[in-house]
């Protein structure tokens, strides 16, 4: 056998020259992919649950001309499933989130009728990408939609035009309240045919309690398939849900802020809606450099209305995003929930409520004073990245 042997220094120096030749190699790669790569298309996830401004939010992209934006497609999951639980459902979740993020809708198949139009889609009136050219010719292509107006007008579209419209934008965004761990989105992050970018956004739970109030009825069967009681209905009145959401809430922002594998560098954002209703433009433009996404003059317009408008929401329109003063709305939960509600929810979400920077309020006296400040100042929360 033959050996050949290397003094230190020679082996070092081999070592060397091994490791510049990689590196030119590996910049030269770059450079490559860099120049010929067109910009990639953004798939950006509204990771949210119900009841917290997500809507609103989806909203604020839907309207803009470069977005193609669905709300809540897994909504059609859990439907067609509703004896099952979030937690088994959670793949089934995931997999059709990434088909539409691909465009495919063909993943609806599993879960729609055959013979349908667009209007089989739940919520498909709020998406500007369907009410508008080159979907239904209401609307111009970068025109602001109404929902109403679009509901009567292009609800007969045929289903595979959706495929096409979605494929025409250089983002789709996906509203999503139906994920209760981070982890499960690992390989959606890690999947190189995806850019997936997430905005996490949350709100005081003592605000979405007194908001899921004003909707009992119809989330009483997410309620069942969040606890796992076989497809049973049940309200919230233990906060048991309320448990959970806030449980995932800690579990997603503290995967993501301190023990976050690489492939989640750059693509998380935490969004409070609070922060959000106190400065609309400040948030909305940091949220749209996140996403990749130009600011459109036309959009402030809109952005106001649906901030600053007044006038109570009526019971039926629980899930409609309606222009009422938003500032005070979020303000509601002091005035209208009572102090031994208010302790039962930070009693289940005072973990949640810490680490997002809600203050607890100690007696009734404190909730009623609205010179109280109890959402903390928003800080631009710091990240450590591990993994090599
Ligand atoms: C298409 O949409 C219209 C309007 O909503 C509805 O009345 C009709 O039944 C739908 N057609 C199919 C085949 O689903
Ligand atoms: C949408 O149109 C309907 C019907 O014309 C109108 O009542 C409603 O105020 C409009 N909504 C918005 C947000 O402009
Ligand atoms: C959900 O409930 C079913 C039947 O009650 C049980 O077999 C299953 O283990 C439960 N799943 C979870 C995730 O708790
Ligand atoms: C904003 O609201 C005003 C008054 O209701 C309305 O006339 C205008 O069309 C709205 N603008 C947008 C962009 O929604
Ligand atoms: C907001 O709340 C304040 C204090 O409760 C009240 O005086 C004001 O009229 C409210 N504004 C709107 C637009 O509802």
């Amino acid at each position: 056998m033959l050996r050949i042997k290397f003094s230190g220094p020679v082996m070092v120096a081999l070592l060397l020259v091994q490791a510049v030749f990689l590196l030119l190699l590996y910049s030269r790669q770059n450079v490559l992919s860099n120049t010929e790569e067109k910009p990639r298309k953004v798939h950006l996830l509204i990771l949210s649950s119900w009841r917290s401004g997500s809507s609103f939010i989806g909203q604020v992209f839907s309207q803009h001309p470069d977005v193609f934006y669905l709300m809540e497609p897994a909504w059609h999951v859990w439907v067609s499933m509703f004896r099952s639980s979030a937690h088994v459902l959670h793949m089934a979740v995931r997999d059709l989130v990434r088909s539409v993020f691909m465009c495919d809708m063909s993943v609806f198949d599993a879960y729609m009728p055959r013979e349908r139009n667009i209007s089989s889609l739940f919520q498909w009136p709020v998406s500007r990408a369907l009410c508008s050219q080159p979907m239904c010719d209401r609307y111009q292509h970068n025109g602001i939609t109404n929902e109403t107006i679009c509901k009567n007008l292009c609800a007969r579209q045929p289903f595979s035009k959706i495929q096409q419209a979605c494929e025409i934008y250089s983002h789709v965004v996906i509203k999503e309240v139906r994920f209760f761990d981070m982890k499960v989105l690992y390989p959606l992050l890690a999947d190189p045919s995806l850019n997936l970018k997430i905005i996490h956004l949350v709100r005081d739970p003592r605000a979405v309690v007194r908001s899921r109030e004003q909707a009992v009825k119809a989330l009483a069967r997410d309620n069942g398939i969040v606890l796992n009681t076989s497809g049973t209905r049940v309200d919230d009145s233990k906060y048991k849900v309320m448990q959970e959401i806030c449980r995932s809430h800690v579990q997603i922002y503290e995967t993501a802020s301190f023990k976050a594998p690489d492939f989640l560098k750059d693509r998380y954002m935490l969004v409070r809606y609070e922060d959000v209703v106190r400065n609309p433009m400040r948030e909305i433009t940091e949220m749209y450099k996140f996403a990749n996404l130009k600011w459109i003059s036309r959009l402030e317009k809109f952005i106001f209305n649906i901030t600053h408008g007044e006038g109570p929401r009526k019971k039926d329109q629980a899930f409609k995003t309606s222009s009422r003063n938003a500032v005070n709305v979020s303000q509601a939960w002091r005035t209208s929930l009572a102090f031994s509600k208010v302790t039962s929810i930070q009693e289940v979400c005072k973990g949640a409520m810490n680490l997002l920077g809600y203050q607890l309020v100690n007696s009734a006296a404190e909730q009623m004073d609205l010179s109280q400040e109890v959402v903390l100042p928003r800080r631009r929360y710091q990240f450590s990245w591990t993994g090599e």
